[in-house]
């Protein structure tokens, strides 16, 4: 289990890249243009869950770290007006983005670029967001404090910051099934690139960047694992945990912050 306040981690942003370049056709084909594991089996309810999650106003600016081939990023632009900003690692992500966002016809409202979100304080060193999004992809952070001090930075006062990811369920009063999960854990890591921390931790990284937590909870919607599955059927890698099912040992949580 990783600890987000510390700043090592097995795995590196070029490995992560690397990881997506290679991936994303089977990506495609397992979940969608929504990248998600952690979600109900209809993505549009999936989409209409996230724009109220959201909490947006019309004439919002948004920041999507992290955003895949746009698919939430034109979902969330077609349920609400407002303008958003997304940026991913892998250049065949933001191109296949690029045709997505002129095909749904919003080129004057959506935008993607390749990008590192470990750099936003240096993209947009101003504070212009008033919301930036991690939907399943702070998991792959080198270094959570850096990438969320950006976000604080690059977010007005008054604006927020949305976490959908997953953690480790904490198994401290289980010690059997904590060794077998650290196990299972290390495997997941391993096979996608990433390093999911416990949840009090990342709790901790927020508040001590100044952020004021309005909500942390389990996604009120029905989970499916249908397109994890699938993605992971076509692109031969599995998981398969034994320490417990896939939500034994990590849950999917959303975490909404105000920055005051
Ligand atoms: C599981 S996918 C989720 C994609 C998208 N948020 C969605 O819901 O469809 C993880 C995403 O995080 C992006 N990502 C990972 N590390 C990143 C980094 N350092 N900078 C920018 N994007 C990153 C990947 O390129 C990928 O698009």
């Amino acid at each position: 289990m990783r600890d987000a306040r510390g700043g090592h981690t097995p795995h590196t942003t070029q490995g992560v890249r690397s990881y997506y370049e290679a991936m994303t056709p089977a990506y495609l084909e397992g979940f969608g243009p929504v990248f998600q594991g952690s979600r109900p089996d209809s993505t549009e309810e999936l989409l209409d869950y996230l724009a109220d999650a959201l909490d947006l106003e019309p004439g919002m600016r948004v920041l999507d770290a992290g955003c895949g081939v746009g698919g939430p990023a034109i979902g969330i632009a077609q349920r609400r007006d407002v303008r958003i900003d997304g940026m991913t690692l892998a250049q065949v992500q933001a191109d296949l983005a690029q045709i997505r966002i002129a095909e749904a016809g919003l080129t004057n409202r959506v935008r993607v670029t390749q990008g590192d979100f470990a750099t936003i304080s240096e993209l947009y060193p101003e504070p212009v967001f008033d919301r930036v999004m991690f939907l399943e992809s702070l998991c792959h952070a080198e270094d959570y404090r850096i990438v969320l001090a950006g976000a604080y930075r690059a977010l007005k006062q008054g604006g927020a910051l949305y976490i959908k990811d997953f953690y480790a369920v904490d198994h401290r009063s289980r010690p059997a099934v904590q060794q077998a999960q650290a196990g299972d854990l290390a495997k997941l890591n391993a096979l996608y690139h990433m390093q999911v921390p416990d949840l009090a931790s990342l709790v901790d990284v927020v508040g001590e960047l100044g952020f004021l937590i309005k909500f942390v909870r389990m996604p009120e919607f029905e989970s499916t694992y249908r397109h994890w599955a699938k993605y992971e059927h076509v692109a031969q890698r599995s998981w398969n945990p034994t320490s417990g099912q896939p939500g034994e040992v990590i849950q999917g949580i959303e975490l909404f912050c105000w920055k005051v």
